[in-house]
């Protein structure tokens, strides 16, 4: 009976705070918690002089191993080659890309170093798992070692198209190493056929029923998988924090204004700025809504050693206090712009109360925000999601929300208007919709498609009892 074995650059180990804000967190410990497992990676802490054995923690089936970086590796591998250079390559900014060849050492020594661990950890028949950016060629290094295992690698974030990865320089060593999994799986179709593509200008070839590539002697099988989110224990966190004292107090102090949110790690990609520019142009346009409208952006720093981020900090809050200066009013403040980081509960809380979400990145592998924010709803009188075209999420819940572009300011405000006048009919309607492909789609089935795509015929998965 084989393991499944997860790997990830942020593992969320229990009672350690702060690990679980991003999408994949949140998706890995949903999958691991259903079916049991390894969890391997970095341990979020950064030391001198590492131990040569992971800190093992046990927990409902799961167990955790990790391990602590050394202050120029986790510069060179995460700061810089993962968060400088894949990143926004991948969500397809070049122009921000910072290129240093120290770097990629770096990134490769880590993942070396990750295979060193694992090396000591899987056994023969274990299924391995490996997810996003940080790891791309863990299943060369792996196989260079001779290793057999059947290793599945998922891209959380986009995949662009092969001119934009080939910008990237010694690209082969990184997403050409993408080719020594048995199955890389995608959010989107769009993701997928840019790889396909891609591994084409490398010599690969497409099978001829279309579901894999054949290069280098080995065959690689595509997927498409989109995350999903814990449908039903969302909606039901979201119920029970509406009535929390903490959630109450939050509806309280809105006084009767309708309330539009945004939940977003600070990071380029997810369109901040065209947001706010956006909601400067309804208050300019829309005087009536004055004082009876709050926009919550609540957006915790994310990756504050890297420059880029460092100026996208800079610059939205000083938009927030520009929104600010010229709509505030003695008894009305239009936006509350929050560096906080919530527990999930409270965000569930915080969904249900908003009458409109605005989840509008510039580019996104999915987003979870636009799923957990349509869960929380309550049904008999839901909020309206106001979601870019390129998040992820778009393919799957453009049946209900309202699609906009993130570049047309203007558009984005018609929405903004059209969300909050909305007939509750329509936005029945629309949530049902919705809550369809939510409920159809969530975060067990994702795990349990990607698993049966990356499994032999013949091996049956252990499962907790
Ligand atoms: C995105 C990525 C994840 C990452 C998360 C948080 O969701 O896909 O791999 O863990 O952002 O970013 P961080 O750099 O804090 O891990």
């Amino acid at each position: 009976m084989s393991r499944i074995v997860v790997v990830s650059n942020r593992v969320a180990v229990p009672q350690r705070s702060g690990v679980t804000a991003g999408g994949l967190a949140v998706a890995v410990n949903a999958a691991l918690k259903d079916k049991g497992g390894i969890w391997f990676g970095w341990s979020g802490r950064i030391c001198p002089e590492p131990s040569e054995i992971p800190e093992v923690t046990r927990k409902a089936g799961i167990t955790y191993a990790v391990v602590d970086l050394k202050a120029e590796d986790h510069q060179e591998y995460y700061n810089g080659f993962a968060n400088r250079v894949l990143w926004p390559v991948l969500h397809y900014r070049v122009d921000l890309s910072e290129f240093f060849r120290s770097d990629l050492s770096g990134y490769i020594r880590v993942n070396r170093m990750f295979a060193d661990h694992l090396e000591k950890i899987i056994r023969p028949d274990d299924i391995l798992w490996i997810h996003d950016y940080h790891m791309m060629p863990l299943a060369k290094y792996l196989r260079e070692r001779g290793h057999k295992n059947r290793i599945g690698f998922f891209l959380h974030i986009p995949m662009p198209p092969s001119d934009i990865v080939q910008a990237l320089p010694q690209h082969g060593e990184t997403v050409g190493a993408l080719a020594y999994y048995d199955l890389v799986g995608f959010q989107t179709e769009g993701d997928r056929d840019n790889f396909a593509h891609y591994l084409e200008t490398r010599g690969g070839q497409m099978t001829p029923d279309g579901t894999g590539v054949d290069i280098g002697g080995r065959r690689v099988k595509l997927g498409t998988f989109p995350v999903g989110i814990e449908t039903a224990a969302f909606a039901r966190r979201a119920r029970h924090a509406s009535r929390a004292a903490f959630v109450k107090s939050f509806r309280d102090s809105l006084v009767g204004k309708k309330l539009i949110i945004g939940v977003d790690r600070l990071d380029y990609s997810k369109g901040i700025p065209n947001r706010l520019d956006a909601y400067e142009h309804f208050l300019k346009t829309r005087p009536d809504w004055h004082e009876r409208v709050t926009f919550v952006q609540i957006t915790p720093k994310s990756r504050t050693d890297v420059p880029e981020y460092q100026e996208m900090d800079r610059y939205v809050s000083h938009k927030a206090g520009q929104i600010n200066g010229a709509y505030s009013d003695v008894s009305w403040t239009p936006l509350r712009y929050v560096n906080r980081t919530y527990s999930r509960s409270a965000l569930a809380g915080f969904y249900r109360a908003a009458h409109v979400a605005m989840v509008t990145p510039l580019r996104d592998g999915m987003n979870l925000v636009a799923k957990e924010y349509v869960a929380a709803q309550d049904p008999a009188d839901p909020g309206v999601l106001i979601l870019s075209q390129f998040a992820g999420a778009a393919a799957e819940m453009g049946t209900g929300a309202l699609i906009v572009n993130p570049h047309d300011t203007e558009g984005m405000a018609n929405a903004l208007r059209r969300a909050l006048e909305m007939p509750l009919a329509e936005r029945r309607e629309r949530y049902a919709r919705m809550m369809q492909v939510l409920e159809a789609r969530d975060i067990d089935r994702w795990a349990a498609d990607y698993l049966a795509a990356l499994a032999p015929e013949t091996a049956t998965v252990e499962r907790r009892g």
